[in-house]
């Protein structure tokens, strides 16, 4: 076995073991405080956090649940990589929330975590509706170094909440198609909220991108429905993820995700509004006066983040971004002007090439493009505009032949050499083996990495090996030999390279498995730093129970280190919860129920995190 004991100049901590305790576990020589958990006070009226007393307009001014990726923008608002490292913007996403952990009227109830509580006469408390659409979305936030090194929020008329309800733009090819005319925006230029943000984007002009990954559950529609809906999973019985359109006020805002048509057309009914999600969400996290933007023209899947080659002048901008389900597909975009550090923004993601990737049974892999009237992708075939290409970007994907992945997690850019990593988490489902996917009933997931043909990061075919194959000792893969105990891992998801090139790569074993089974090796949910030149990998933290592990960045000084903990006592039962016994109480700050939150990490010597 190899991995985690070999010599790495990148890579000076000791590898620590396995844990399966309801604490944060670190290497020697390295600390942490805990920041902005789920509730915490950032805006208006500042309310105090109690899940049993908040309402709905109480979660729009505190941190969204479930904390997944994100980026530290240093506040002189320039460069997204530059500037101080003791004081900034902090921005993340909430991808989801758990409801029994949210409402007084949950207590004593046998419910799942994602259960919802549903009153006598079948319908939802429109408070508590409110409060989980504003529980999801995105946290803007001043924070601070103090003098004693601790971290703190700092009041700032930045920090807001972009949420569930947040009225934003329609942009690229789709704006103003039959496709996104709604009741709410007859023009089809605008919609109201993003939802299931799970990883993040950080683009050249820095601004911040929210990805909606598992948005197609929140909908429902009894009647048949329309591809835009069956390819994505839209809900076709009982009631949508939350039940939000059952709210008994009946107001608009929730009603809207019963997308079944019962008006004489799109603008009197809410058929279209699934189409104006899944999409990525640009925000300008430095401008509140700036609606968030849909960009349209990046497809629409279940979009796990986006991450970009570094810019060029006078290059085209180049990003890519993973679909993250069974057998879907990594994109690439490609936009047709040039960078101009000037004049960048995001109407370069407004006009360029979507491409979908084959990767060849030899080695070598090849981009496909996603546009109208190229190849099969023709009135033929059903399609008819670049806008139908775009809200059915799946189907497209199958219609050219691309292949067929192991759920695409995150995506990262090596900044030395701009190869391109990206995790595929796992498949319990697959069946039929192929050279990236070369596992049947995969359990354990890969990374697979790609470099660009000639080094030109928009090329048309690139040449791809796996980095690593995932799981125990006795059946994972790197560099020739199985991962030892510093290293073993499996359900790769977070991915991010840091300025030195170090690669950490977060995991996320799902609440159903994790810690039974062949899943009990491992612990619970952490994170690993990897040198892909020298080939060691060694595990740097571990989590609490029953969360994942996902989204981290450093300051530019590389000296503090932001990771966000997901979904604590997630694998409480439903038994337990209604007798109060949960499995986690992490961060063990007296709230009655564990929460999501930020770790800040440093090291004692104030060194380089990692190194
Ligand atoms: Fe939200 Fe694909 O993890
Ligand atoms: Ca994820
Ligand atoms: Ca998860
Ligand atoms: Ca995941």
């Amino acid at each position: 076995a190899a991995g985690s004991n070999k010599h790495s100049p990148l890579i000076g901590f000791e590898a620590i073991n396995v844990s399966a305790a309801d604490t944060v576990t670190l290497p020697k020589g390295y600390k942490h405080q805990v920041i902005l958990p789920w509730g915490h006070p950032i805006s208006g009226h500042q309310p105090a956090f109690d899940p049993l007393t908040n309402s709905g307009e109480d979660q729009a001014h505190q941190m969204g649940s479930h904390h997944d990726g994100m980026h530290f923008f240093p506040i002189e608002g320039k460069d997204p990589y530059q500037g101080s490292s003791e004081d900034g913007l902090l921005v993340m996403n909430h991808e989801y929330v758990e409801p029994r952990f949210m409402h007084a009227s949950a207590q004593g109830q046998e419910l799942s975590r994602s259960a919802v509580p549903v009153q006598a006469d079948g319908k939802r408390s429109a408070d508590e509706v409110l409060k989980e659409i504003h529980g999801h979305g995105v946290s803007i936030v001043r924070i601070k170094k103090q003098s004693n090194g601790e971290w703190a929020i700092e009041a700032d008329a930045r920090n807001r909440r972009v949420h569930g309800l947040t009225e934003m733009e329609i942009s690229g090819p789709v704006r103003g198609t039959d496709f996104v005319k709604t009741k709410f925006s007859p023009e089809g230029t605008k919609t109201r909220g993003t939802l299931n943000n799970c990883a993040h984007g950080v683009t050249p002009w820095n601004t911040y991108l929210a990805a909606e990954e598992n948005w197609a559950g929140y909908f429902i529609n009894h009647s048949e429905q329309p591809r835009e809906q069956t390819r994505y999973g839209v809900t076709k019985e009982g009631s949508g993820r939350y039940g939000w359109e059952l709210a008994d006020s009946g107001a608009d805002e929730f009603v809207r995700y019963d997308v079944t048509p019962k008006g004489a057309s799109a603008t009197e009914d809410y058929r279209n509004e699934a189409n104006a999600f899944g999409w990525m969400v640009e925000i300008d996290p430095f401008n509140p006066e700036v609606a968030p933007i849909k960009r349209t023209h990046l497809g629409r899947f279940a979009h796990e983040g986006v991450v970009f080659q570094p810019a060029v002048e006078g290059e085209p901008i180049v990003c890519y971004s993973g679909d993250d389900a069974r057998f879907e597909y990594i994109y690439k975009y490609v936009s047709a002007q040039p960078y101009n550090k000037e004049t960048a923004g995001g109407h370069l993601l407004d006009n360029g090439t979507l491409y979908v990737a084959r990767f060849n049974e030899d080695g070598s892999g090849d981009w496909l493009p996603l546009v109208f009237g190229m190849g099969p992708l023709t009135p033929a075939n059903g399609f008819n505009s670049q806008a139908d290409v775009l809200v059915n970007t799946r189907l497209a994907a199958d219609t050219v032949g691309a292949t067929k992945m192991d759920r695409p997690e995150w995506g990262a850019v090596d900044p030395k050499t701009k190869d391109v990593y990206f995790t595929l988490t796992n498949n319990s489902r697959r069946t039929e083996t192929d050279a990236a996917n070369p596992r049947a009933e995969n359990d354990w997931g890969q990374i697979i990495r790609w470099a660009e043909a000639d080094g030109q990061v928009s090329a048309k075919s690139f040449a791809w090996d796996l980095f690593v194959l995932a799981g125990p000792e006795s059946d994972s893969d790197f560099a020739g030999a199985g991962l030892d105990g510093g290293s073993i891992f499996n359900s790769p998801d977070g991915l991010w390279f840091d300025a030195d090139s170090r690669l950490w790569i977060q995991t996320d074993m799902s609440e159903s498995i994790v810690n039974t089974g062949k899943w009990e090796q491992f612990g619970n949910n952490m994170m690993l730093a990897a040198d892909p030149v020298n080939k060691v990998i060694r595990r740097f933290l571990a989590g609490p129970i029953g969360q994942e592990i996902t989204g981290v960045v450093t300051t530019p000084d590389q000296k503090t280190m932001f990771v966000n903990v997901q979904h604590p006592g997630a694998t409480t039962s439903p038994e337990d919860f209604a007798k109060g016994s949960l499995v986690s109480h992490w961060p063990h700050d007296g709230a009655l129920y564990p929460r999501s939150a930020t770790l800040v990490i440093t090291r004692e010597d104030d060194g380089i995190i990692g190194a």
